[in-house]
């Protein structure tokens, strides 16, 4: 199956490079699909405490997984996540679903089953997608592979300015220790650790705004056509 795999974007990195705001972007100008993989995660993690699976048992987890009636689509520009005819696409952002995924993404069978669904949709239409994984495991032939990153200082920056414009004030070296913790975790689980490709192109968005990290990874997809 992985082998017809080739019209995807695949965009890997830590927490807060800007995979996604830059994915999504990427993926309207080029006219592709877009998936934000991290989004499923989140879904199966609210999932399994809306079942109340047991966290602690991967079993349990794996097979809740599989009965998860998860959609997604896009809305005016904007990715809504449903379980069934649920709305959960504020409800898999709070804080309590990022800490509780690691319960759930470095469960095989649970990563199994979410790499199914994230292969059948890009074999359906030319994607941008972005997770921990793309370029390694789910589209190891992606025609374009892209690792995004910023440093642990300005990631925690941009975090910390977007939650400011929600009216929400933090910490900034507290929130500097979570990302380094998230980041820490996705790196050394021994599934599916957050890697580089061996050929995946490095953006570092440190010193790019918005626009020169989308217009970068456009061009490379562009030049390499
Ligand atoms: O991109 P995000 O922060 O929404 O992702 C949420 C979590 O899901 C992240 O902490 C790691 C995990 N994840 C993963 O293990 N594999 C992916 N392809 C995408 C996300």
């Amino acid at each position: 199956m992985c082998s017809q795999i080739t019209e995807i974007v695949a965009i890997d990195g830590p927490v807060g490079a800007g995979k996604s705001s830059v994915g999504r972007r990427v993926a309207e100008i080029l006219g592709f699909a877009y998936l934000d993989t991290g989004a499923m995660y989140r879904a199966a993690t609210w999932w399994a405490i809306e079942n109340g699976a047991d966290l602690d048992a991967p079993e349990a987890l794996a097979a809740i997984t599989q009965l998860m009636p998860l959609h997604m689509t896009d809305h005016n520009g904007e990715l809504r996540v449903f379980v069934g005819s649920q709305d959960i696409t504020e409800a898999i952002r709070t804080p309590e679903i990022t800490r509780q995924i690691y319960k759930l993404d470095h469960v095989a069978g649970v990563r199994d089953h979410l790499v199914t669904l994230q292969r059948a949709f890009g074999a359906q239409q030319p994607t941008v997608a972005d997770g921990r994984d793309m370029g390694t495991v789910v589209f190891p032939k992606a025609r374009w592979k892209v690792y995004l990153d910023a440093s642990l200082e300005e990631r925690a920056r941009r975090r910390a300015a977007q939650l400011a414009e929600k009216g929400v004030h933090v910490d900034l070296a507290a929130l500097r220790k979570e990302i380094e913790d998230r980041d820490r975790k996705s790196m050394t689980r021994a599934v599916s650790p957050l890697r580089k490709a061996p050929e995946a192109r490095v953006l570092d968005t440190t010193r790019l705004t918005f626009d020169q990290a989308v217009d970068a990874i456009v061009g490379f997809v562009r030049e390499a056509s």
